[in-house]
C-alpha cells in the first residue's frame, strides 16, 4: 500500500531544511559592525531571515538604499568565506530525504537564497544528490517571487507539497496551486504562517518525516571510538567532531571512558586516583572492563539503537593497548574479560590520532597535572604508541588513523572527512 500523501515534495532551504541563523547573524552583524552603526536585538535580526538581505537593513536598521547596499557588500565579505558554512542541518531531514528518495519521490529546492549559494550549501552538506532541481534567484535577480521559483521546478502530473517556514512559502504554493506544509519549527511567526492558510502545519521535523513519509525506516545509529596515547588531542576532537556531526543534522552522544555513567564515574576515580595505591595491573584491566561493560549496557548501546551517533573517548583498544601490551598482560587475557565489548558493543569505526608519545606527553604536561597511568615511565608511553600502530595493522577496516601532528582545525578537517566518508560506506547517509 502506498502510504505517501505526496509524490513531488519542494522545500524551501533556510528555516526549513538548515537552521542558517548563526551564519546570518553573525554577518549582519559584522557589517553593522564596520559601518559603526548599533546592533539591533537578536528579536529583531530574527527579521533578517527570509527577506532579500537590503530590505531587511532599511527596514529594520533605518538605512538609505545606498546605506543598504554597502551593507550588504560588507555582510557579503564575511558571509562567502565563512558564513555559509555557520549552517546546521535540522535533525531528521537527512533521513527524511534519504527515505523519500528510494520510495521515488520528485525532491526539489524553491528559496530566496542566491541559486550558485544554495546549491554550495547543499553540496557541502552532501544533500544535493537527494534533489532533482533546486530554484533560486540568478545573481542578476534583485527580488524573486516565492510563486514563480516553485513553478521553475515544479513537475507535471504530480501530488506535488511545498514545504516552508513563512507566509511567504504558503503563498506561493498556493499562487501556483499547491498543497504546502507550514514548517513551524523554522523562522516564520507563526500567526502570520497559519494566517496564509497552509493545507499541513508540523511543528518540527519528527512531525514532518510523519507526515510526508508515515513508513519512513528507523535512523541507523553509528558507534565511533577515538583513541590515541595520552596528550594527543583527542578531547578537544571528540568536541569538534560532535559540532560538526550536528551541523551534518546527526543526532550525537558524547562520552568518555572510564566513565560515561554514573557506575563507570565512580569507577574512574578509583582508577585514576594520583596517588600510587599499589594498584596490580590485573586489578586495573578488571577495573576498567568493569567499568565499560556498564557504560556499553547504560548508554553506548542504547543509544546506538536510538538512531543516535556515539563519540566515545577512547574504549576497549585503550585497554588492549595500556593494560595488554603497555602493562603486559597479553591482548587475550584482555579480550577475554572484555567480551561484551567485542560482541554486541564493538565500534563501527575508530579514529585514531596519530603522534608521537614524547612530543603528545610534552604537550599535555605542559597544561594538566598528570594521573597515574600518566605518570607511568617513558618506555610504558612508547610500548603505547608502538601497540597502537600494531592494531591499526591489525584492523584497517575499523581503524581511520588521521594526522594529529597538525593545528586543530586541521586534524578535525581530517577525522571528520575520514569518518564521513566511512559513514555513508556503511549506510548512515
Ligand atoms: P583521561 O583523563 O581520559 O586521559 P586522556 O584524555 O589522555 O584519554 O585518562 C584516561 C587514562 O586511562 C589514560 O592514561 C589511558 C588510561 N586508560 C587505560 O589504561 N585503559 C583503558 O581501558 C582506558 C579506557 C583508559
Amino acid at each position: 500500500m502506498n502510504l505517501l500523501l505526496y509524490d513531488a515534495v519542494i522545500f524551501d532551504l533556510d528555516g526549513t531544511l538548515t537552521d542558517s541563523q548563526p551564519g546570518i547573524f553573525a554577518c549582519a552583524k559584522y557589517a553593522l559592525d564596520k559601518m559603526g552603526l548599533p546592533i539591533p536585538p537578536d528579536s529583531t535580526l530574527r527579521r533578517f531571515l527570509g527577506p532579500p538581505l537590503a530590505e531587511s537593513y532599511i527596514n529594520y536598521c533605518g538605512m538609505t538604499e545606498e546605506q543598504a547596499a554597502y551593507a550588504t557588500d560588507l555582510y557579503r565579505e564575511r558571509y562567502i568565506p565563512i558564513g555559509w558554512k555557520e549552517n546546521k542541518v535540522y535533525p531528521h531531514i537527512r533521513a527524511l530525504l534519504k527515505s523519500l528518495k528510494d520510495r521515488g519521490v520528485y525532491l526539489a529546492v524553491a528559496t530566496g537564497k542566491p541559486q550558485h549559494t544554495s546549491v554550495d550549501i547543499l553540496r557541502y552538506f552532501d544533500l544535493l544528490p537527494y534533489f532533482d532541481a533546486v530554484a533560486g534567484p540568478a545573481p542578476e535577480e534583485l527580488h524573486a517571487d516565492k510563486g514563480d521559483l516553485i513553478r521553475r521546478v515544479l513537475p507535471e502530473g504530480k501530488r506535488a507539497v511545498m514545504v516552508g517556514d513563512t507566509a511567504g512559502d504558503i503563498k506561493g504554493a498556493k499562487d501556483v496551486g499547491i498543497a504546502s506544509v507550514a514548517a513551524l519549527y523554522g523562522y516564520g511567526v507563526d500567526e502570520e504562517v497559519m494566517a496564509a492558510g497552509p493545507t499541513h502545519a508540523v511543528k518540527d521535523t519528527k512531525a514532518l518525516c510523519e507526515l510526508l513519509c508515515p513508513d519512513m525506516e528507523k535512523e541507523k545509529g553509528f558507534f565511533v571510538t577515538l583513541e590515541g596515547v595520552d596528550g594527543c588531542g583527542k578531547s578537544t576532537q571528540a568536541a569538534a567532531l560532535k559540532e560538526r556531526l550536528e551541523q551534518f543534522g546527526y543526532s550525537v552522544h558524547r562520552t568518555r571512558e572510564p566513565g560515561g555513567c554514573p557506575i563507570a564515574e565512580e569507577i574512574r576515580k578509583i582508577v585514576l586516583a594520583k596517588e600510587d595505591g599499589g594498584m596490580c595491573a590485573e586489578t586495573e584491566a578488571l577495573l576498567f572492563a568493569a567499568a565499560r561493560a556498564q557504560h556499553l549496557k547504560d548508554v553506548i548501546l542504547p543509544s546506538v539503537e536510538a538512531g543516535q551517533v556515539v563519540l566515545c573517548d577512547r574504549f576497549v583498544d585503550s585497554s588492549l593497548v595500556y593494560q595488554g601490551m603497555a602493562r603486559g598482560l597479553g591482548m587475550e587475557w584482555v579480550k577475554e574479560i572484555n567480551r561484551p565489548a567485542f560482541r554486541e558493543g564493538a565500534p563501527d569505526a575508530t579514529l585514531y590520532l596519530r603522534m608521537d608519545h614524547e612530543k603528545a606527553m610534552a604537550r599535555r604536561l605542559a597544561v594538566d597535572a598528570p594521573d597515574r597511568i600518566e605518570q607511568a615511565g617513558d618506555s610504558f608511553h612508547a610500548r603505547t604508541e608502538a601497540a597502537y600502530e600494531e592494531l591499526c595493522r591489525q584492523h584497517p577496516d575499523r581503524f581511520l588513523p588521521v594526522n594529529g601532528d597538525q593545528t586543530p582545525e586541521q586534524v578535525t578537517e581530517d577525522a571528520f572527512s575520514a569518518l564521513f566518508s566511512r559513514m555513508r560506506e556503511r549506510g548512515v547517509l
